[in-house]
């Protein structure tokens, strides 16, 4: 039997994350982002990542269409920007401070790490769409990390 969708959520909690918030631009040139933690480092040389996007995401059609994104990893002082992104649609960008990447794509400020990304494959799985991304330039800053377990934000130590 299928195991149902709220407990697989709920035991995939168990497995802690960092968070992001995965960054990209419409042709028309509205930005577009949204909090994610279905991230995984794949391969050294080439550099690649994978992201796995929710086909019901308002921002769902950018990746394809702009196959740009940035992927900015969360600082601890970043819960709030995390809680804003993870709500679908709105103006997310507003008042929120960020410089444009050589791609054209928001990298937000006070990100631990940036990752600009070029699209390079995708595959279909489920009511998810997994996108390769080559990374194309890569930063990092000082801070603390971001975490997200069982459903909640935590920082290191707690
Ligand atoms: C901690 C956390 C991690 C998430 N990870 C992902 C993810 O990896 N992929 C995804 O598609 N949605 C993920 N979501 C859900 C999206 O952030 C949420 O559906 C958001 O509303 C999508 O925004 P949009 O509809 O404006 O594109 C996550 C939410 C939270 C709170």
């Amino acid at each position: 039997m299928a195991i149902d969708k709220n407990e697989l959520r709920r035991v995939m909690g168990h497995f802690a994350t960092g968070v992001t918030i995965v960054t990209t631009r419409a042709s028309s040139g509205k930005f577009h982002g949204l909090t994610a933690n279905a991230l995984t480092s794949v391969s050294l040389v080439p550099p690649l990542l994978l992201l796995c996007v929710d086909k019901k995401a308002e921002s769902y059609p950018c990746f394809a269409e702009s196959r740009l994104f940035t992927v900015n990893v969360l600082s601890d002082s970043q819960e709030e920007l995390s809680r804003r992104f993870a709500v679908s649609g709105g103006e997310k960008f507003e008042r929120v401070a960020y410089r444009l990447g050589a791609n054209g794509v928001p990298i937000l400020d006070d990100a631990l790490a940036h990752l600009e990304c070029r699209v390079v494959d995708a595959h279909e799985a489920g009511d998810h769409t997994i996108y390769i991304g080559e990374i194309e330039s890569a930063e990092t800053r000082e801070g603390r990390p971001l975490l997200f377990y069982r459903g909640g934000y935590r920082s290191l130590g707690d």
